[in-house]
């Protein structure tokens, strides 16, 4: 009997180096209080967050991307031509299709590596680092890249005292590839789809565009949140699950020496390393202060944050979680490039 040739990958996976692109403009808490009738005091208070960063209009997904990804591949000494796959973690692109990954792919030089885009949002970066270490593992690919980025103010209602002082723009980028000894544990991962109605757009495009008879609403269509059952949601699933991402990576919350989760509130964040009992001496990932909530984007760059900072040094042993809209979410330990 005919028989299939098996596919042999790398024994292991490791990230081997990190890019960042943080969109130039600077939006303090006092340019969007006013719309939302709110104060700097109350947003510092409740979120931690002092300012964020929204793209221009050249900043685009693609844009921010490549500046990332070039950074990431410098980095890590890999060439463009090394890559065989892009993955891009976003909510934000317009374009529904083609996929930004393969527009990216191009530009960076790419011997026409497979290209796709991944919707899961927040936890998208930590769901593409899985699936890259799975790819390479497999014998899939052997260099991959992995996008997270988001332009968020795209999609926020500027007059919404929900979500208008969280949402931000920019994007990290990180190249995956072969290792001699492991480099990404375990992922775990999940979603609680009963809870989808809590973060999502206000309504899809054909409600936007409307029938010749009945005129659809012509709005951007928002992201929306209910914050309160998040907040509760992220803070007492979500520490169980960094936990499993430990026991299944065969560590504990003591060999840690950085923890980087998704920056979606710094109560949250407060709240998560509380509940998991974690160490004094390890260091916690803040980039939400002066980067706001960028969904995909925000592992990378506030690891990007802690490596530039000397908070974060190549080797060390870090804990990914990220969790939002759907409610999907994944966590992994990692070693730091
Ligand atoms: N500015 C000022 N006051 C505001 C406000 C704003 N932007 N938004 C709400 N308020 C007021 C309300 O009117 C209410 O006033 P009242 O007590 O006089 O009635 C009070 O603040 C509390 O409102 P509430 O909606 O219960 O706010 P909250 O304490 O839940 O805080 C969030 C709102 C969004 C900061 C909070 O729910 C949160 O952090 N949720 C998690 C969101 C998150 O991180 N999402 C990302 C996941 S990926």
């Amino acid at each position: 009997m005919t028989t299939i040739t098996p596919q042999v990958g790398a024994p292991h996976a490791a990230i081997l180096g990190i890019g960042t692109y943080r969109p130039s403009r600077v939006i303090p808490n006092s340019e969007v209080i006013d719309a939302i009738d709110s104060s700097d005091e109350w947003i510092q208070q409740r979120s931690g967050i002092r300012q964020r960063r929204w793209a221009t209009p050249e900043e685009t997904v693609q844009m921010m991307s490549v500046a990332a990804s070039r950074i990431a591949l410098e980095r890590a000494g890999v060439s463009a031509e090394q890559i065989d796959c892009v993955i891009v973690a976003t909510v934000s692109h317009l374009l529904q299709t083609p996929a930004v990954a393969t527009a990216i792919a191009h530009e960076l030089g790419t011997n026409q590596a497979a290209a796709f885009d991944i919707s899961a949002a927040c936890a998208g970066f930590c769901h593409g680092v899985a699936m890259a270490s799975d790819l390479i593992r497999g014998g899939s690919a052997g260099h991959i890249l992995v996008i997270g980025v988001e332009r968020l103010s795209d999609l926020t209602d500027v007059y919404d005292r929900g979500t208008a002082f969280i949402f931000a723009d920019g994007a990290g980028a990180a190249v995956v590839g072969p290792s001699e000894t492991p480099g990404i544990g375990p992922v775990v991962w999940g979603s609680d789809g009963e809870q989808f109605d809590l973060i999502r757009q206000r309504e899809d495009w054909r409600d936007v565009v409307g029938t010749p008879e009945q005129p659809g609403s012509g709005q951007m269509p928002h992201l929306i949140m209910e914050g309160n059952p998040v907040f509760r949601w992220a803070v007492f699933t979500m520490a169980k699950v960094a936990q499993q991402a430990l026991d299944r990576a065969g560590v504990s919350a003591d060999d840690l020496d950085v923890f980087v989760p998704h920056q979606a509130n710094m109560r949250i964040i407060d709240a998560m390393a509380k509940a998991m009992k974690l160490p004094e001496g390890v260091r916690i990932a803040r980039d939400i202060a002066e980067q706001g909530n960028t969904s995909a984007a925000s592992i990378p760059l506030a690891l990007d944050r802690m490596i530039a900072d000397g908070e974060a040094k190549s080797g060390d042993l870090a804990l990914f979680i990220a969790f939002g809209a759907g409610l999907a979410y994944a966590a992994q330990v990692v070693l730091v490039p």
